[in-house]
This record gives C-alpha cells, structure tokens and sequence, in this order.
C-alpha cells in the first residue's frame, strides 16, 4: 500500500496522483472530450447535472452523498431500497450514482482488458457486486466500463479502453485497464475517473464513477461523490514500471 492511516492516506495519496497529473497531457477545450460533465449534452456543466442525473434508475442511490462505494464502509441506511431479499447489514448503503457524460457507447465488446494497446500507467480494477442487503454477492452482473485515455482523450469512433465483463459465481469482477487521464471541462480538469454502469436482474442498474483517492482535482469538481473515490494502490508492473490497482465494490438498489 502506498498509505496508512486513512487521514494521512488521503494527503500521501494527493501527491502520488499530483505528481502523475504533471506528466499528463490534458486536452483542452478544443479537444473531443469537451462537455464531460453534462449527461449527453455537450454544454460544459455548470454543476447542476450532478446529483440525480445519470441512467441509475430508480434514483435509488439518492439518499445523499454519504453512501458508500463499498459494502463495507458505515454510515447510516439511507437509500437502502424496501426490496432487499434479507435485512441488509448494520451501516450497508448503495453505491452512489454519477453522470453518464456524453461518451458512452452500447455493445462494447466482452473482454476483461480494455487496454488495446494504450500506453499509460497500468492498473487493475477489481470489486464486488452485491445485492442491496450488502453481503449478497451477484453472479452474473454486468459491469460496462469506459474511460479517456492516458492523454485524456475517449476513443468516440471504436471500443478503445471500453468494454463489458460479467461478475463470477462471487460477484466479483476484473478490469485491466491504464489510469485514465485527465482532460479541462470548462476551465478546471476533470479529475481521473472510469464510468460504469453495472445492472443485474435483481437489481436497479446503476450508473457512476469511480474516483480515486488523492487526485488534486476532486475539489474544484462538481460531479465527485466522496462515496465514489476509492485508495489507489501502487503495485510491481511489467519491467519495473509503476503500476495502480483499485477496489470498486458496488452495491445495488
Ligand atoms: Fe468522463
């Protein structure tokens, strides 16, 4: 791990992210990702698309931004959803929401590395969909993910750092991928981030993000929940490269 305790994890992890933001180059306003932050329209947010919007159906992540991203975290029960096959767990709370964006495209291919070839900083992204009781893994769940690429660019025409894989007989699923870029919205960098949209029969199909502990640019950033930023975790890569690994528990209404 890079961090130790939580507090003095977040401001450790704040410089490892900040000095890897600075060897990131960002798009600018002309570039393709402008209007990140609206939900399809393409206007730069101004704030109020974040919260409610999104595809998660149901609004059945709304009970605020305190909820966690993970099914282990505490917090009150706020959001939990009547429909839960068991009581869920003392402090369980559902996976926030987050914007879609305008990027999102349908039918990416079925493959666990999203990679294609993309250099950046490798990183592996693992986690947990669970039922709204909190404890109920779901097999078979869909996890679509996309994201910009090391120079914050979205691949708009083909599947580049796209892609879908379902969750095994634990609920658990795996994504290889590189730390995804960043890139301005408006006049202030959108923090690194991966949407998902995650459904599964017997649950509300959730639409978010996930953020990562300690990048700079969480606090000038409209659309950041503090459920959804998760530690980055330094791991060995390939020929003594620095690589990244993340846990991104998701919990459905
Ligand atoms: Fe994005």
């Amino acid at each position: 791990m890079l961090w130790g305790m939580k507090s003095d994890r977040r401001v450790s992890r704040r410089n490892a992210l900040g000095a890897l933001a600075g060897s990131v180059v960002a798009v600018g306003c002309g570039g393709s990702n402008r209007g990140e932050a609206s939900s399809g329209g393409g206007a730069t947010g101004s704030g109020g698309a974040a919260g409610g919007g999104g595809a998660a159906g149901g609004g059945a992540a709304g009970g605020g931004g305190a909820a966690s991203g993970g099914a282990t975290s505490s917090g009150g029960g706020a959001g939990i959803a009547g429909s839960c096959k068991q009581a869920p767990t003392p402090g369980c709370k559902i996976t926030d929401d987050n914007i879609l964006g305008p990027y999102y495209k349908p039918d990416a291919p079925f493959r666990k590395d999203i990679t294609d070839g993309k250099l950046g900083s490798p990183l592996t992204v693992t986690g947990t969909v669970y039922d709204c009781d909190c404890v109920t893994p779901l097999a078979g769940a869909l996890v679509d993910v996309w994201q910009a690429d090391d120079s914050g660019a979205y691949d708009n025409t083909g599947f580049v750092l796209r892609g879908r894989v379902t969750t095994d007989a634990q609920g658990r699923y795996e994504v290889k991928t590189i730390l995804p870029g960043l890139y301005l919205n408006g006049s202030t960098y959108r923090p690194r981030h991966i949407h998902y949209k995650v459904s599964h029969p017997a649950g509300v199909a959730l639409t978010t993000q996930l953020y990562f502990e300690g990048d700079p640019w969480i606090a000038s950033d409209a659309f950041v929940k503090e459920s959804l930023i998760m530690p980055l975790t330094e791991v060995p890569g390939p020929n003594g490269q620095k690589a990244y690994a993340v846990t991104f528990d998701v919990v459905l209404a």
